[in-house]
Parts: structure tokens; sequence; C-alpha cells
């Protein structure tokens, strides 16, 4: 059985499933009765990246996206071990005006240049360890088949109409735009440019006859549904400015494009004259991927929660969650919705040309190294600013001498010679604070780390359940200072293992920072995979021994038997993190050029 904060993070396939750890147990054991066996593959979730436009290579913001999506999903793999009942999807937004004008500039077929960007975004995502099970591309025949049985759909269900539209339109950012969100910019040749008042991108009028949805009926339905579930879209800002949006009136939807303009997308079925607007086909690629139209897609929706941007939070909140009542479906279960990386102060833009190239980063950084960085300083709710100082400030201090020092402290043979983990001593530790006696060596500020790492599992958890990731390593990283405090304060390097009066309280130090250790080692292989196997592997953790559910963070001190206790450790592989300052020769280099 799953416990409540779990099961949020399901979604509703498990969430009539009874909490069990919430109410059992001894305190401390937070995580051991958290037991996900086979039925937990019944809980399933269904986690989404959006699809990526291919108009130009991948940069540090799409990664970003991505990574919190992958985050998330490794964290629930953690907690339900059960492989089939997690799926995560990400791909590519083929589709729509943007990527044909990209291509004519380019100079390329259109289908050469979603060939050639899409395979940037599959290999990044490779190479960040994105542990997606679905890749989408919208120009798969698949998804054409899912799009047109969409619009059959809400055309059988007397939701589209043919109208004349009239209006702005920016390519862009591929939306229609009333007249309050134009403003006009001095072009180049000192004219006066319309422009989009939120992206600043350019807009150009256009006057067609389209298919028109009736969106104008759902603003009610929308409010409802908003209202009944307030974590429908979290973090909470972004629910309270949907239903912001909502207050005001709501126009029907223009979905389609003429073909003369718009040749590039997915004709409306039996009006070849008319092409579907790249929104709707690509908001649909959320079904494609779990089998739609086939009866197999229902194991999987609305169990879903898809991970989004800001600036597109008003396509995923309004127009698709109205597109779906429209067909008869429920809205997805969650929208986790994050900010955006500014470079130094600056949007990035490939105008500006401060696009910064993750595949760079990932060099330099190494892919635990970036990846931490990223969903570390990444705020949801704020755009972070991104520079790379930064990045080695954080890494050499959290990873390489916090972390990394801390192992290394407690595995090194001159401190841990029998290369074991060591005997803890229930008499110098005693579970029972506050009591004296000669042999007990435990102060207050122990037990204050004890409970802080024991609470550590269950913070965590919360911290993702509210999509505030960089709160769970804040947490984490707090926790590592503690144990480096507890280590500093009482100096093993100075106890004596020859000496009967030190060798207890020696070997109980080691084992409550290596116990530490294996908790912070499990929480962190959601963001840093590689980093983390070597951390348990080198503390000789074995894999069916990583999962949240096994956890049982020191058991001694709570009376029960501890498996690790007088257990080989693994293998001495080198440096946890190595230092990035030293090898900092091309930031030298960067800053010059
Ligand atoms: N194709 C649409 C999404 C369709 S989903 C049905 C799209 N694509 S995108 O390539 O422009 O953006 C993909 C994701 O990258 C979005 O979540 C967007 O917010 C994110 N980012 C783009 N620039 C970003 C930053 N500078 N920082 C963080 N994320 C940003 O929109």
């Amino acid at each position: 059985m799953l416990r409540a904060s779990v099961l949020r993070l399901l979604g509703r396939a498990g969430a009539s499933r009874v909490s069990l750890l919430e109410d059992s147990g001894p305190r401390h054991y937070c995580s051991g009765s958290l037991r996900a066996r086979d039925d937990a593959c019944d809980a399933r979730a269904y986690l989404t990246t959006p699809i990526f436009y291919v108009n130009a290579a991948p940069h540090i913001g799409h990664l970003y996206s991505a990574l919190l999506a992958d985050a998330l999903c490794r964290h629930r793999r953690l907690i339900v071990p059960c492989a089939a009942a997690t799926r995560f999807s990400t791909g590519t937004d083929e589709h729509g005006l943007k990527i044909q004008q990209a291509a004519a500039t380019a100079g390329l077929a259109p289908t050469e240049l979603c060939d050639r960007v899409s395979s940037q975004f599959q290999q990044l995502f490779r190479e960040a360890g994105i542990s997606s099970t679905d890749f989408i591309r919208t120009t798969e025949v698949r998804h054409q088949i899912a799009v047109q049985h969409f619009w059959g759909v809400l055309k059988t269900r007397g939701l589209l109409y043919k109208g004349l539209y009239e209006g702005w339109y920016c390519a862009s950012d591929e939306c229609f735009l009333p007249e309050a969100k134009v403003t006009r910019q001095p072009g180049s040749s000192g004219d006066s440019c319309p422009v989009s008042l939120e992206s600043g991108h350019p807009v150009f009028w256009t006057k067609e006859e389209n298919y028109i949805f009736r969106l104008s009926q759902f603003r009610e339905p929308l409010q409802r549904w908003l209202r009944a579930d307030p974590r429908a879209i979290t973090p909470e800002p972004f629910h309270h400015a949907v239903l912001q949006w909502l207050e005001e009136e709501l126009p029907d939807l223009s979905v389609s494009r003429k073909s003369s303009h718009l040749h590039w997308g997915i004709p409306v079925p039996g009006d070849d004259s008319q092409t579907i607007y790249v929104w709707l086909d690509a908001l649909v690629n959320y079904l494609t991927v779990i089998g739609y139209p086939n009866a197999e897609f229902k194991s999987w929706w609305p169990a879903t929660s898809h991970i989004i941007g800001k600036d597109i939070l008003k396509f995923h909140a309004i127009y698709w969650p109205a597109l779906l009542l429209g067909a008869g479906m429920s809205p997805p279960h969650r929208i986790y919705v994050h900010s955006h990386w500014t470079v130094c102060g600056q949007k990035m833009s490939k105008s500006l040309g401060n696009v910064v190239d993750p595949r760079t980063c990932l060099d330099r950084y190494t892919v635990d190294g970036f990846r931490y960085f990223l969903l570390r300083q990444g705020v949801p709710n704020w755009d972070c600013d991104y520079y790379d100082e930064k990045v080695v400030k954080l890494l050499d201090s959290e990873l390489a001498d916090a972390l990394g020092g801390l192992l290394n402290r407690c595995t090194a043979n001159r401190i841990n010679p029998s290369g074991t983990y060591p005997v803890f001593c229930t008499t110098c530790f005693p579970s029972e604070p506050g009591l004296v006696g000669p042999s007990v060596r435990a102060q207050a500020e122990d037990y204050a780390l004890v409970s802080a790492v024991a609470t550590l599992p269950k913070q965590v958890t919360d911290h993702y359940d509210n999509f505030q990731i960089y709160k769970a390593l804040e947490a984490l990283s707090s926790c590592v200072r503690q144990t480096n405090g507890f280590v500093q304060r009482h100096a093993p390097w100075k106890l004596n293992w020859e000496n009967p009066v030190d060798a207890p309280w020696l070997g109980t130090v080691l084992h409550v920072a290596l116990e530490c250790l294996r908790v912070f080692g499990t929480l962190l292989q959601p963001v840093t995979p590689s980093l983390a196997d070597k951390l348990l592997s080198r503390l000789g953790v074995s894999a069916t021994e990583r999962s949240v559910g096994e956890l049982y963070f020191l058991p001694r001190f709570y009376g029960h038997p501890c498996p690790f206790e007088g257990r080989k450790l693994g293998p001495d592989t080198g440096l946890l993190f190595p230092r990035l300052d030293q090898s900092r020769a091309w930031l030298v280099k960067a800053h010059r050029t």
C-alpha cells in the first residue's frame, strides 16, 4: 500500500488506495513501511514533457523542462519500483507555420529540418540521462490518425463550426492574439512593427475562413474543475493566474488555417483546403503516445501529469482541458509549471547570441553535475539566471567538498582501515536523548541530526509532490552540512581503533555518517543517477536496497538489526565528484573571448 503523499504524485488511478505509511511504524522509520509492490503496478502514472519545436537546436531551457519531468519520474520509480507503473513521454513538435518558415529560411525541406533537429533532441536527452519511455514525433502516422480521430469527435459533438477569423497571429508563438495583447516596436528600417506584448515576437494580420472551436462554452466547466482541485495546476500562483484569466471573456478559438498558407501540418478530415492548427495537433500528442484512439489509452488517462514552462500555460490549462472536455474526456490530473532561465540577466535568444548549449555544459560539468545545478538552482515560481561561475561554485561546494568530502572522511583507509560498515554501539548512542553515563558519547546536536535525516525522505517526497525539487535538494544539502558538522564535532581521526574505550564510539560515528550517506545516495538517484550509484556502490548498497521503501535509516538506533553492519564496503573508484575550479582553463578562456 502507498502513502497519501505518494498517491498524490501517482495520479487518480491510485487515489482510492488507503494510506499506510503516514500512520504506521516508529516515527523515524518513515520510509520503512513504504513497500510498494505488485499492487503498485495498478497505480499508474503518466508524465509528459512538452514536445519541443524543431526550428532550432535545443538549449538549456528545453533541457530543464525535460530534467524536471525526469527527476519527478525517477523519484516516483524509487517509491513505486514496478517499472510498468510509470510512463514518461517526450518528443518533438514538427508541424506549423514556425517550422514551415524555419525550413524555408534554412533552404531545407521541412522533413529534413525535422529529422535533423529531432535527432539533436533525442541525442541530448540520451546524453543527459532523460529516462523517457516514449518519444513522439508529430510527423508520425500514428499521430496523424489520433489527431484526425480527435477532430472527428469534436465535430460529431457539434463543437466545430466554420467562420471568418480576423486578427493577429504570431508565428513564433503559434498563437492568435487580441488587439490588447499587441504593441508596436520600431523595426530595423525605423518603421513601427506590431509585436506580441508578452513575447516580443512579430505578429501579422490574418483574415480567413477557418474551423472554429466553441471554446467559449467551456469557461464555467474549466472554473469548476480548477475550483474543485486547487492542486490541478502547481505551484499555486499559476493556478491562481489561470483562474484570473477565466474571469475574462473566453472567445472561441480558430483551430485550422488555410492549406494555401499552411501546408505543413495535418489536413482537416474531409476538407483538404484546411490544415489543423498546430497547437491542437501538438496537444493531442499526449494521447497518441498512450495509444489513442484505441481503448488502451484509458489505462493511462487521466492519471497524467504534464510538466510545462510558464509560456505555454494557457495552451495546457485552458485550451487543452477544454478540448478534452469537449471530446468527453477528463482534464489531466496535474499540470506542473516552471519558470524560465535567463542568461546573465537577459532572455535567451538566437538574435542576442546568448543561447547556452546544453551539450557543452554536460561536457564541462559532467551529466550529474549539470543535472544537479539546474535542478538545485531552478525555482519553478521565478525565472533564474544562468552564468558559468555559479555552476562551478555550487558544484565545488555541494558535490565535491561537502558530499564527496564526507564520503572520503568515512571511507578513507586511514580512518576506516577494515573497509567495512562499522558496528553501531547503542551504549555510546542510546535512543533516549539526555541519558548520562560513562559510555554515553552522543550529544544533543547528534540527536538533531538523526531526527533531520530520518525525516528527510518524507520531506523530499513532499517537495516533489509540490514540484519544488530545488527545496528537496536544499533540504538534502542542509543534512549533508549537518552530517559534516557531526563528523567534525567528534573528530574520528583523533580516535584510535586500538583503544577499547575509543573503538565503539569511533565505529558508531562512522556508522551514523555512513547511514546518513546511504540516505543521501538513495534520495539523490532521481537527480544525479551516476553519482548516486557511485556513492551507494562505495557503501556496498546493492541494487535491490536502493528504493525509498528499503531505506530503514539507522535501524540499530531504533533497536532493529542493520543489514549493513559489518558488511564490506564497495571498491574505491576515486573521487565522488572532482572539484571543477582546478580545471577551469575553458572558463578563463571563455571570458577572454
Ligand atoms: N512546441 C511547444 C510545446 C507543445 S506541447 C504540446 C513549445 N515548444 S518549445 O520548444 O518552445 O518549448 C518547450 C519547453 O521549453 C517549454 O516548456 C518551454 O517553457 C521551455 N523553455 C523554452 N525556453 C525556456 C527557458 N529559457 N527556460 C526554461 N524553459 C524554457 O512551446
